[in-house]
């Protein structure tokens, strides 16, 4: 029987400020990808519709959905159909620090399971998925939903995902430069001193446990870092200024998302008010740039019928 799978995979904000590499939420924008098995062809094609068109690579091998769709496939022991289409349909700006990269790969795995006996649980995807990203922070909201909260335990990826209420919006905004996560991760320091670990482990626990009792004035507080926001923020021109305007708009607080170079800020009220500022600051500073305001969705990626 010929196999159609459509899978669509949400955005994600990894470290979510003080929770570097481990924190990530789930954000009400979408990318899908369609497979359809076409039996009198002998390789698998792609096409691109959306954002990152001109620069994804489309040859099966070179493309991370079908990177991942092949480790699926090796991870079931069983081969992937010979002949097919995907079609890629890209809302997530690529390189921007907004989980692209997660959402195609968690996307293959989808397909590439579905496709190969459905064997591996959402445990075996989460591993999986962070072997072949590097990190936990993206895939793991990515797959869960909600604000994911993750730790590695012998190569395992542990997860714990939070439901977060519909009361808050994130606001993000990209601006047209990319920041690749390799140049971000060579920002940071090789070392920190003692008291900004301590630092950072009372923001973050601060910070989810703020959320967890909805004490949102106090956000601010836990975005606050010491690990990778003063290094990365210089990468970003006009970044500094762009996360004060958000605050200043009526933000309740504001940072890097991923590894930038898109912003991310947190509001209950004024939020097109907050990404207006945004846009604008990053104008200033001869930057255009998109905005969205989103939610957070607290289902991950998921096969649609
Ligand atoms: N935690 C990662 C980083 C997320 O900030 O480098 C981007 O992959």
């Amino acid at each position: 029987m010929t196999q159609s799978i459509h899978v669509q995979i949400p955005a994600t904000s990894a470290n979510v400020g003080s929770g570097f590499d481990a924190v990530g939420i789930a954000l009400t924008l979408y990318n899908e990808i369609y497979f359809t098995e076409e039996a009198n062809k002998d390789h698998i094609t792609i096409e691109i519709e959306g954002l990152g068109k001109d620069e994804i690579p489309t040859i099966f091998e070179n493309n991370m959905v079908g990177q991942a769709m092949k480790a699926a496939a090796v991870k079931n022991r069983q081969p992937l159909p010979t002949g097919g289409h995907l079609k890629l349909i890209n809302r997530i700006p690529p390189a921007r620090g907004l989980g692209s990269s997660s959402a195609a790969l968690v996307g293959g795995l989808m397909i590439g399971n579905a496709l190969t006996g459905n064997k591996m649980s959402q445990q075996d995807m989460l591993s999986l998925a962070t072997s072949l990203e590097g990190h936990p922070d993206n895939v793991a909201p990515a797959i869960c939903g909600g604000l994911s909260v993750s730790i590695m335990v012998d190569g395992k990826t542990m997860t714990n995902s939070i439901l977060m209420g519909q009361d808050i919006s994130f606001i993000v905004v990209s601006p047209q430069i990319e920041v690749a996560t390799e140049e971000a991760r060579r920002a940071l320091p090789k070392t920190i001193d003692y008291q900004s670990a301590v630092f950072n482990v009372s923001r973050v626990s601060f910070l989810v446990s703020a959320l967890f009792t909805k004490q949102y004035d106090r956000i601010f507080y836990g975005l606050q870092d010491k690990l990778h926001v003063p290094y990365r923020i210089r990468l970003i021109p006009g970044g500094e200024e762009v996360l004060k305007a958000a605050v200043r708009a009526g933000a309740l607080g504001s940072t890097i998302s991923g590894s930038g170079s898109t912003l991310l800020a947190f509001a209950t009220t004024d939020e097109e008010k907050i990404m207006n500022a945004m846009i604008h600051c990053f104008k200033d500073h001869g930057l255009e740039s998109v905005g969205h305001v989103l939610k957070c969705t607290n289902e991950g990626a998921k096969i649609i019928p």
